[in-house]
């Protein structure tokens, strides 16, 4: 399915009543519907979850926080696979294109009356508790508890994997990165619920370790 053709899927059955399936097929296009890229969506959300039960969410907000996960790179649906899949480092304007997809992913989600309540957060999940990350510049005050619990997903899942312009870190240097950018961009209260959740030895796996070709 092409990227556009999965868009008007999702949007198609925006309108019914399956909103869990819909943000699944959403989530799904938004990754140009490859095997590994919808593995990385559902990882994600998988991570985000594990880390809104340690604080305490309910089943309503984890709920949500899962479909903010599934859907919160939809936004690549507007950057070309030459620069999601470049092998080798981004040239500035390709980190440019790169780093609209926030953007998007609020423009798209706004569109569609039932994802319009998950738009702004899905769409700061590339946002800094400091300022310094992207599109808003939002900082730790204006930053939402989901958004600060993807931006922490995000990250787990990314850095032990490989990328198209890195290679996968390894556990230690994973878990130096995060705990050194507490407090500067991830919130301490969610990194330290990542590493007592579930899912908190991810932080010391490779997650998709072999994940071969894909951009964050
Ligand atoms: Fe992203």
């Amino acid at each position: 399915m092409r990227p556009f053709e999965a868009l008007k899927y999702t949007v198609r059955y925006a309108r019914t009543r399956h909103l869990a399936a819909i943000v699944r097929s959403g989530a799904e296009g938004a990754r140009d519907m490859t095997e590994l890229r919808c593995q990385r969506g559902a990882q994600i959300a998988r991570i985000a979850v594990s880390v809104g039960d340690v604080l305490g969410l309910g089943p309503r907000e984890l709920r949500d926080l899962r479909r903010m996960a599934l859907l919160h790179d939809i936004g690549k649906l507007g950057v070309s696979n030459l620069i999601l899949d470049k092998p080798g480092k981004l040239t500035d304007e390709e980190w440019t294109q790169m780093r609209r997809h926030p953007e998007r992913t609020v423009r798209i989600l706004e569109r569609v009356s039932a994802f319009q309540y998950l738009a702004a957060t899905a769409g700061a999940h590339h946002e800094r508790l400091d300022g310094r990350g992207y599109h808003l510049g939002l900082r730790d005050e204006h930053l939402s508890r989901d958004a600060r619990i993807l931006a922490v997903a995000d990250a787990c899942e990314a850095l032990p994997a490989d990328r198209a312009h890195r290679k996968a870190m390894e556990p230690e240097q994973v878990r130096a990165i995060m705990r050194g950018d507490a407090g500067k961009a991830f919130c301490h209260d969610a990194l330290g619920a990542l590493e007592l959740g579930r899912v908190g030895p991810m932080i010391a796996t490779p997650v998709l370790a072999a994940a071969p070709r894909a951009a964050r």
